[in-house]
């Protein structure tokens, strides 16, 4: 039968190429997202591609009673709970909007999860769980730690989920800490659209590539790599999203579990070579200035894919070319991002 997925956050960046795989695999979608960091566009582009509209709630997760009436007025299976602020640098200005928004919000949902008996649940969580990982790769043993309020709201939602599974052990649940999410969907109608100055590299380069920044800002090339800037673990939105598919199979199969994964490619890049591959997507040579490092900024990250391949089968397909390829096609299509 039918699985019937609650999708937070379902209208944003990783969201929504998410709910777009869910639907091609045959569940029915419900999205809750307050639309704070995305647009209503979304769900016509969600449409366009799949031929299905998910029903969509415009509801912010700490609206309890909200929350509630949905649960209340659909039979769910499982929930995949994407909705949160995501800016590192914001988090430190604001850590008391971060710890509400983030964790009371995981809270409210799990409660209403809890009362209404929807135990499948799977979290977005980081790498940045890692803080600043010894070496590389990056396995889901090594220690966890954060540096700023962002990254503690997901490492005690994360604390959050294994004791409520220490409580409840119908409670199933996947936690995958994504590396570095990039690219978008194929059909170039749906990718990132960050509010304001893009903190995250590639959507800084791909502004520069349509021209509405002039050069990217290096953060540093004095560290210990091969080429001096920072080496991250580039993950293509389509091999993530197909990451989450693999973690609900597992959840269903696997009751009463709780699996900590890495989401990655196993493959780290440097900040050069991010600007050389988009250079190739759009055909020009896009400028950059060697800048003082960004503070919080880690050498290197990238993770060991093991464990996610050995229980879920989760392999990245995706190179690094195709991500900037792909992000690409949707910034040349989309200069303004969803706005007309
Ligand atoms: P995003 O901002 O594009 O999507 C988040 C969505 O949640 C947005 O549509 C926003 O409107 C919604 N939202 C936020 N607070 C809400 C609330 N209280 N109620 C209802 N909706 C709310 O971010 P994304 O890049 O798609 O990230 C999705 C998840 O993945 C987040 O939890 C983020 O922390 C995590 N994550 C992202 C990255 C990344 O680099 N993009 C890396 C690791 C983890
Ligand atoms: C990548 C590399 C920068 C921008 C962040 C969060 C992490 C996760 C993913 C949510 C680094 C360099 C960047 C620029 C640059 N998000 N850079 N110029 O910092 O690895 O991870 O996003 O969970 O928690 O911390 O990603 O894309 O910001 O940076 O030189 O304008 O690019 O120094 O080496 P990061 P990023």
């Amino acid at each position: 039968m039918k699985k019937t997925v609650l999708v937070t956050g379902g209208c944003g960046y990783i969201g929504s190429h998410t709910v777009v795989d869910l639907i091609n695999h045959g569940s029915n979608v419900i999205i809750v997202d307050n639309l704070a960091n995305s647009s209503i566009e979304v769900l016509n582009r969600i449409k366009i591609i799949t031929g299905v509209m998910p029903l969509f709630y415009k509801l912010d997760i700490l609206d309890r009673e909200g929350l509630e009436d949905v649960f209340a007025n659909n039979k769910i299976d499982a929930v995949i709970h994407f909705a949160a602020f995501k800016a590192v640098g914001e988090s430190v200005e604001k850590p008391l909007d971060y710890y509400y928004n983030n964790i009371s919000g995981s809270i409210i949902l799990f409660q209403i999860m809890q009362k209404y008996n929807v135990k499948n649940i799977v979290f977005s969580s980081s790498s940045t769980v890692y803080g600043n990982p010894k070496t590389v790769p990056v396995d889901e043993s090594f220690p966890t730690s954060a540096t700023n309020p962002y990254g503690w709201s997901k490492l005690i939602t994360e604390q959050i989920l294994r004791d409520l599974h220490v409580a409840d052990n119908s409670f199933t649940v996947a936690i995958l800490r994504y590396f570095n999410p990039v690219g978008a969907h194929k059909s170039g109608i749906l990718g990132e659209d960050p509010k304001g100055i893009p903190n995250n590299l590639m959507p800084y380069i791909s502004q520069v590539a349509i021209g509405t920044r002039e050069y990217v800002n290096v953060f540093g090339n004095d560290y210990d790599t091969y080429d001096g800037t920072g080496v991250r673990d580039y993950i293509h939105v389509l091999d993530l999203s197909n990451g989450h598919i693999l973690a609900l199979d597992y959840l269903y199969k696997n009751q009463g579990q709780v699996l900590i994964t890495n989401l990655g490619t196993g493959r780290g890049y440097s900040v050069i070579d991010v600007i050389k591959s988009y250079s190739r997507a759009c055909g020009r040579e896009l400028l950059y200035k060697i800048c003082p490092r960004r503070a919080g900024d880690v050498a290197v990250s990238y993770a060991n894919c093991d464990h996610a391949y050995k229980t879920i089968g989760f392999k990245a397909q995706y190179n690094l070319d195709d991500m900037c390829n792909d992000s690409w096609k949707w910034q040349s299509n989309n200069p303004n991002g969803y706005e007309k």
